[in-house]
């Protein structure tokens, strides 16, 4: 699966707020809803303070779903897991720029095993620190809450970034934004020139999820 081009909205819900006990159903209610792209946010309890799952509970998944994978690393050492991420079945990994020295390289690797690369902005990281390298990137994933937790409120500043990061890579590059997107924020961030939705708590905490992600799509419009 590869990561549709720019030029269309997605909506990426974040299984982070699923019922973990029964992820396969998740996938499955959410691919029948037309959804492309399904994010996989992966803790260390390094870099950030909470610990989700790794490669052999993505590779389980892998076999419910053609959707693509969109592993969000927020872990300390992305090049160490890049390989196994890949082999367990993502299509995409997105990792911090806060988290390696050498993120050319980092990129190149990803490139090389076969998927997409993107990287990702803390709300307080500048859009300076990602200015070389961003056009070597196929997405670029802003928080837009601090990295750890699902169902925080949006940080509307940070969000601001997205605007110079538009300017920045051109119509050719997808921006992501992740945290606290929902009907009622997804306007601002879609006029700032995001067309890649994150959403977890705004989708799974809701019994019908498929009605919260036509929701946002209508807010899209
Ligand atoms: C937070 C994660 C997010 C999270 C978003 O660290 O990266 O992907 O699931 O959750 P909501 O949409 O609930 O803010
Ligand atoms: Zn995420």
């Amino acid at each position: 699966m590869r990561l549709p081009k720019a030029g269309t909205i997605e909506i990426a819900p974040s299984i982070l707020s699923a019922d973990f006990a029964k992820l396969a159903d998740e996938l499955a209610e959410i691919e029948s809803a037309g959804i492309n792209i399904v994010h996989l946010d992966v803790m260390d309890g390094h870099f950030v303070p909470n610990i989700t799952f790794g490669p052999p509970v993505v590779a389980k998944l892998r076999k419910h779903s053609k959707m693509v994978f969109d592993a969000h690393l927020m872990i300390a050492a992305p090049d160490k897991y890049a390989e196994p991420f890949v082999e367990a079945g993502v299509d995409h990994i997105t990792f911090h720029i806060e988290t390696t020295a050498e993120p050319e390289k980092l990129i190149d690797k990803l490139h090389n095993l076969g998927v997409t690369a993107g990287i990702c902005l803390n709300p307080e990281t500048p859009v300076d620190a990602i200015k070389k390298i961003a056009p070597l990137c196929d997405m670029i994933l802003v928080m837009t809450v601090h990295p750890g937790f699902g169902g925080q409120k949006f940080i509307s500043e940070a969000a601001e970034k997205i605007i110079t990061i538009r300017k920045l890579v051109g119509p050719n590059i997808r921006i992501e934004v992740d945290g606290g997107i929902d009907p009622q924020t997804t306007p601002q961030v879609v006029s700032y020139g995001a067309d890649t939705l994150v959403a977890g708590n705004a989708i799974f905490s809701k019994s019908d999820r498929i009605a919260a992600i036509n929701a946002i799509r209508n807010a899209c419009k």
